[in-house]
């Protein structure tokens, strides 16, 4: 695991609340995670989501993983926690413009306590979230505490590669980043493990060094605009944002981070 012990859960919050969490949905749309859509239904589909099935989404952001699995795959309801306001308020507005606001709800809290009620749920879902998460112990042990015995959990995240990245590397990466750890696969593996779970899938699904070139493309290329007017016309900051972005992009085809993809199943 790689740490950055001076990033805490108030820095991601501050991300979430300003430019840069407004930043990244330009590049990203609704759906904050690489691969989108087609990332959401490939993992769904890997996990075996059911019809009629009722989850709950771990750092939910505005809900648009939620609102996509009601949709298209019928879940009969999804609640979200996640610990930025802002990002909840929208979640509640975007759901009632769809038309979905008695099949989504919204909790926030810090998903390593959520407080909600034990081993009701049919499965645990995230994407691309967890790396923000600072105890992942209390993390998973909370996943696996939520659903049913039997019940999945079903996330992708950033997470560190099998090239491994260098202690200088990881720290300007996850100070960029305000991730204040990062998780290889193996170690994700050993903690649902750890709290009785069998590892089902677990993967690189092989986008991300796919999914930076586009997200430079369209920031360099066609929302130049939009981005600098997010983050007040300052030029000499975009150009840091670039190339952070540009060393992110090397790392991702240097296999030093993945997404990755892990169905695990609650044994207990
Ligand atoms: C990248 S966004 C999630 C994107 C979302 N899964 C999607 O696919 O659209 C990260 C979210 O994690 C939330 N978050 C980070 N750490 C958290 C924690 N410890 N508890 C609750 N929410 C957290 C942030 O507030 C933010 O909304």
């Amino acid at each position: 695991m790689k740490t950055a012990p001076n990033i805490h859960l108030a820095d991601v919050q501050s991300v979430y609340s300003g430019p840069e969490g407004r930043l990244w949905e330009l590049l990203m749309g609704e759906q904050i995670h690489i691969g989108g859509f087609q990332s959401s239904m490939d993992l769904a589909q890997r996990a075996g989501i059911a019809a009629g099935s009722r989850g709950i989404d771990l750092c939910c952001c505005t809900g648009a993983g939620m609102r996509f699995l009601v949709r298209f795959l019928n879940v009969a309801h999804m609640t979200g926690v996640d610990a930025t306001p802002a990002m909840l308020q929208l979640g509640r507005q975007r759901a009632a413009a769809e038309g979905l606001a008695d099949k989504v709800a919204f909790v926030e809290n810090n998903v390593c306590a959520t407080g909600l009620p034990a081993g009701r749920l049919d499965f645990v879902w995230g994407e691309d979230a967890w790396c923000y998460v600072e105890d992942k112990i209390k993390l998973i042990a909370e996943a696996v505490r939520l659903v049913k015995p039997r019940g999945k959990i079903a996330f992708t995240d950033w997470m560190e590669g099998p090239a491994r990245l260098t202690t200088v590397e990881a720290a300007r990466f996850l100070g960029f980043m305000k991730f204040p750890n990062l998780l290889t696969l193996g170690e994700y593996q050993e903690l649902l493990n750890n709290n009785g779970c069998t590892v089902l899938v677990e993967q690189d699904t092989g986008r991300f060094a796919a999914a930076m070139p586009l997200y430079l493309d369209m920031i360099e290329k066609q929302l130049t605009y939009d981005a600098l007017k997010i983050i007040g016309f300052d030029t000499a900051l975009a150009a840091v944002l670039v190339g952070e972005m540009k060393f992110i992009q090397s790392l991702a085809q240097a296999g030093k981070i993945i997404q990755g993809l892990v169905v695990a199943e609650n044994g207990r």
